[in-house]
């Protein structure tokens, strides 16, 4: 079963975000596309079973071309009915990154997509919306290294449902 992650990047944190939440996708047995929005594999997101989108916060929101992509290219993939989850980097602990997280799902609503999260009832450790990351930058105390593991039990658990759902591995 195919799942893809799909991201927007300017410094390389969310990329190593996606990357994570891959890794866990692909120990639950998924086959995972990596894609960043100007690069992404149209004809491997159509099969996907399972798509997660994330994005930096800008301002407290993705930024203008994750926005532009879901907009215009991200439309046209055939999202409806696929799974979908989204996650987001930040470099303030209380940067936005749920309100990214959150604008990312109503889109993927909007496209007709099952979206999942894992939630609270997948235990610890306790994702509610999606995985956030934040990075180094300015808080001397975080790294987004810390948050590795957030992103790569998330991809497990989206993958384990995604499967679950469709009948595949
Ligand atoms: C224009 C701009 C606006 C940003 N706004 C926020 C913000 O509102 N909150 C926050 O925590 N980080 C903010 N950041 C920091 C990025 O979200 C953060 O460094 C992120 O991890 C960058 O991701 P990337 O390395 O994948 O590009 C902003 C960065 C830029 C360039």
């Amino acid at each position: 079963m195919k799942c893809a992650v799909i991201y927007d990047s300017q410094t390389g944190n969310t990329r190593r975000a996606a990357e994570w939440i891959a890794e866990g996708m692909r120990e639950a047995g998924a086959e995972c596309g990596v894609f960043r929005i100007d690069a992404v594999d149209e004809a491997f997101v159509r099969e996907a079973k399972g798509v997660v989108i994330g994005s930096p916060s800008y301002a407290a929101l993705m930024t203008a071309d994750m926005r532009a992509w879901l907009l215009s290219s991200g439309g046209k993939l055939g999202m409806g009915g696929k799974l979908g989850g989204a996650f987001a980097t930040e470099q303030y602990t209380h940067g936005g990154g749920e309100l990214v997280i959150q604008s990312i799902l109503t889109n993927e609503l909007v496209w007709g997509m099952l979206c999942y999260s894992g939630g609270a009832a997948c235990g610890r450790p306790v994702i509610h919306i999606g995985p956030i990351g934040v990075n180094g930058n300015v808080e001397p105390h975080n790294d987004l290294e810390n948050y590795r593991d957030y992103f790569t039990v998330y991809g497990r658990r989206f993958a384990a449902k995604a499967a679950e759902l469709f009948g595949e591995r």
